[in-house]
């Protein structure tokens, strides 16, 4: 079975395409590397042992979509193309929901012109909003949208919900929460452009001696240490979601929605110390003031993942703290 990818030279798209070349799958990838770069892909293809299909395109660009479709001849997608910075979301909204939402719109009417009718699209714990219940569930109504990379997740899920509705398409849509670590391999992970804003990759950079310490943002949240909590993965584990979301269509039409997380939260100096035993690194941190926009605390309900795709999360913080170290050293060389 042919999959296409789009953003698939990313973060999360790089390890998903593994697993899939893993599972037997062939994988097309169609990315305009805005954020990421083409030694990704020989690194996919150094771990797997097998060929991808690369297009370096514009996925909202329809003409050069619809050539992808028509070489390739997909049978199902997975939607990751988009822009997923939540600060510059809110300096350049324009950029992020033209670039968001014309990617998903060009994408579902090449799908629609030929035919292929599965779409998994990676979605964000982010759409639930403020003020929601924990464990949030998926059946929740949606809050405002914090910011607009939030909204146009929003946005998206309801375009591909109308879609579905419509008849011709069925739909997984995953909500990640945390994605952290890399492949074990350490030749693919997470590459931020600049100073990270996450707090995985920004810890990282400390443990490698890129940057001189952490900046904890506030320890006065009504958390267990005071600093915020939230359900980190690994993004080996989110990635298997995705076989799984493809598994699920053999059966199964229609449209389902379902959290990828752990269902366990960690606060931020829980993850510091669980990243300096795990490495036997130190991490120097200092608190400071609270990020504009953070919760206290978010973590998933992780039962309908666990019951509709047979999906769990196996690996632990541990793994999730040695394999985002060990790639952060072979970075640094
Ligand atoms: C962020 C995004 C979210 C996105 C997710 C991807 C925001 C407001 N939200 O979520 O939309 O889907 O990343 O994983 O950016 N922290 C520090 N120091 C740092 C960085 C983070 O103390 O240098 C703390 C934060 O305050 C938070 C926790 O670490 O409590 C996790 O932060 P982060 O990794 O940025 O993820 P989220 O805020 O959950």
């Amino acid at each position: 079975m042919n999959v296409l990818l789009t953003g698939g030279a990313g973060y999360i798209g790089s390890h998903i395409a593994v697993e899939l070349l893993e599972s037997g799958y062939d994988v097309v990838i169609a990315d305009n590397f805005s954020n990421s770069d083409k030694g990704v892909i020989t690194a996919i293809e150094k771990i797997t042992g097998k060929r991808i299909d690369l297009f370096e395109i514009d996925v909202a660009d329809k003409v050069k979509l619809n050539e992808v479709f028509e070489q390739t001849k997909p049978e199902a997608v997975i939607h990751l193309a988009g822009f997923k910075a939540v600060g510059e979301s809110v300096s350049k909204p324009l950029m992020y929901y033209r670039n968001n939402i014309d990617c998903t719109l060009s994408l579902l009417e090449i799908m629609e012109a030929h035919n292929v009718n599965k779409l998994v699209f990676s979605s964000s714990a982010t759409v639930y909003g403020i003020g929601e219940r924990l464990p949030y569930t998926e059946e929740m109504l949606l809050g405002e949208a914090s910011n607009p990379y939030g909204a146009t997740k929003q946005m998206i899920e309801r375009i591909i919900m109308d879609t579905v509705s419509c008849g011709w398409l069925s739909a997984v849509i995953l909500r990640y929460f945390n994605p952290v670590g890399a492949h074990q391999s350490a030749l693919i992970g997470e590459k931020p452009q600049g100073i990270p804003n996450n707090l995985m990759p920004y810890i990282m950079q400390v443990a490698n001696g890129s940057l001189p310490e952490l900046r904890v943002y506030g320890n006065d949240y009504p958390t267990r240490d005071g600093t915020g909590v939230r359900d980190y993965i690994h993004v080996m584990d989110l990635a298997k979601g995705h076989v799984d979301a493809l598994k699920y269509f053999q059966d199964n039409d229609g449209v389902e929605v379902f959290n990828l997380g752990t269902g366990v939260g960690y606060s931020v100096l829980e993850i510091v110390a669980a990243f300096e035993k795990a490495n036997g690194v130190k991490i120097p941190y200092s608190i400071v003031g609270r990020r504009d926009g953070d919760l206290a605390e978010v973590y998933a309900d992780v039962k309908k993942a666990k019951n509709l795709l047979g999906w769990n999360a196996k690996l632990t913080i541990e793994d999730m703290c040695k394999d985002s170290y060990a790639f952060a050293l072979i970075e640094k060389t």
